[in-house]
């Protein structure tokens, strides 16, 4: 009786204890940069949908009368309804309180029961993208509002082949929510020594269980130094099949992954021997300070079997499940003991400080004071 009162106490505590710990080291959750909200068939014209992420509540709206979409602060600048319960009329969201009117823009234009629309009257409105049948939009941490039409730093990166139709649209996988931060996607590029360890086994596809006697070998090389001054960030990993300890010179694959922004969008590129080339992109969402929505969408020449694609993607949503095991129950160090032979960690981390702009987020944030001015490496 004794060791079973024991038992539960001590996974309680534990669990606080190391919540409390995880949310301690960490930067801000919610860095600048580009966010796919949902596909753009989720969003039909004249539709308005209520959103919550990043910190924010938000409502999404469709033009009635062309394919714009809008993203907006859900709550009405007049007296706080959700516009996200109010209805599209052609160019403009109507809330459903009084019936006031506002354009894509944020402007209010119509106030049923006054000529005078004070001219003050605006939504916080962000930059809307979309790309290949998903909705981006693009998130500032804090600061004034912000205006739809403002300049961003960068672009949502697009795949030029399935624009230019070499590529077809080949896949989509709903991966749920995992339970962590968002820069993890991009500490796992710098810390290139852990492929060696925990990628080193092959696994069926889809599952993380292994394919006995069978492993892999894999050559990471982030390219850090034609990423300072950029918005992207590239790791070239070359990888082999080993069965008992034989290369299969035949398997081996290379494939880049391209991190554009904080780690919301990765563009996996992978050559796969004899066959041809496939595109994974990647997305995370931070729904909450220590969830993310991840997807994932795969486009790929025509010629290549569906089986072949099906086992590439597979591997890699395997893989990445190898991560998120880790990553769910991990801490953030902000000064980690490294070796000579770790990936470029803290230069990856001076390179990622670009997405937390200083004057907001280190007055709110005070780690990531310490995160910004990591030691060098
Ligand atoms: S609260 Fe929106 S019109 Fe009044
Ligand atoms: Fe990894």
């Amino acid at each position: 009786m004794g060791v079973g009162f024991l038992k539960r106490s001590t996974k309680r505590s534990a669990t606080t204890v190391a919540d409390e710990y995880r949310l301690d080291g960490y930067p801000p959750p919610y860095p600048d940069g580009w966010y796919r909200l949902m596909c753009s068939d989720s969003l039909r014209r004249g539709q308005a949908r209520y959103l919550e992420c990043l910190g924010r509540a938000l409502v999404l709206w469709r033009r009635e009368d062309a394919d714009d979409v809008f993203a907006m602060t859900a709550f009405c600048p007049h007296l706080g309804a959700n516009l996200a319960a109010g209805r599209v009329c052609a160019d403009r969201i109507e809330c459903p309180f009084h019936g006031w009117q506002f354009t894509g823009d944020g402007r209010a234009v119509s106030v049923p029961y006054s000529a005078h629309v004070p001219s003050g009257a605006a939504a916080e409105t962000f930059p809307v993208e979309e790309v290949h049948g998903h909705i981006f939009m693009y998130h500032r941490i804090g600061g004034p509002s912000r205006r739809a039409d403002e300049e961003v730093p960068f672009g949502v990166p697009r795949v030029a082949e399935f624009d230019d139709g070499r590529f077809v649209d080949r896949g989509h996988y709903d991966a749920g929510r995992t339970r962590t931060h968002i820069i993890e996607m991009i500490e796992n590029a710098a810390d290139t020594a852990h492929f060696g360890h925990l990628h080193r086994g092959l696994c069926v596809p889809w599952t993380k269980v292994p394919v006995p006697g069978v492993d892999l070998e894999h050559r990471a090389d982030l390219r850090i130094d034609d990423a300072v001054g950029t918005h992207t960030i590239a790791l070239d990993v070359e990888s082999v099949v080993k069965v008992l300890d034989r290369r299969l010179e035949r398997t081996r694959a290379q494939a880049r992954a391209t991190f554009t922004g904080p780690g919301s969008i990765i563009n996996f590129r992978i050559a796969v021997p004899d066959a041809g080339e496939i595109e994974i992109v990647q997305t995370q969402l931070p729904v909450a300070p220590f969830e993310q929505q991840v997807d994932f969408h795969w486009y790929a020449e025509r010629k290549i079997p569906r089986l072949v694609v099906w086992w590439v993607v597979g591997n890699w949503v395997s893989q990445w499940r190898h991560d998120v095991g880790i990553w769910e129950s991990k801490a953030f160090r902000s000064a980690p003991v490294l070796c000579r032979d770790d990936g470029p960690v803290m230069r990856v981390r001076r390179w990622y400080a670009q997405f937390f702009p200083e004057t907001t987020a280190c007055q709110n944030h005070p780690q990531t004071a310490s995160f910004v001015k990591s030691p060098e490496q």
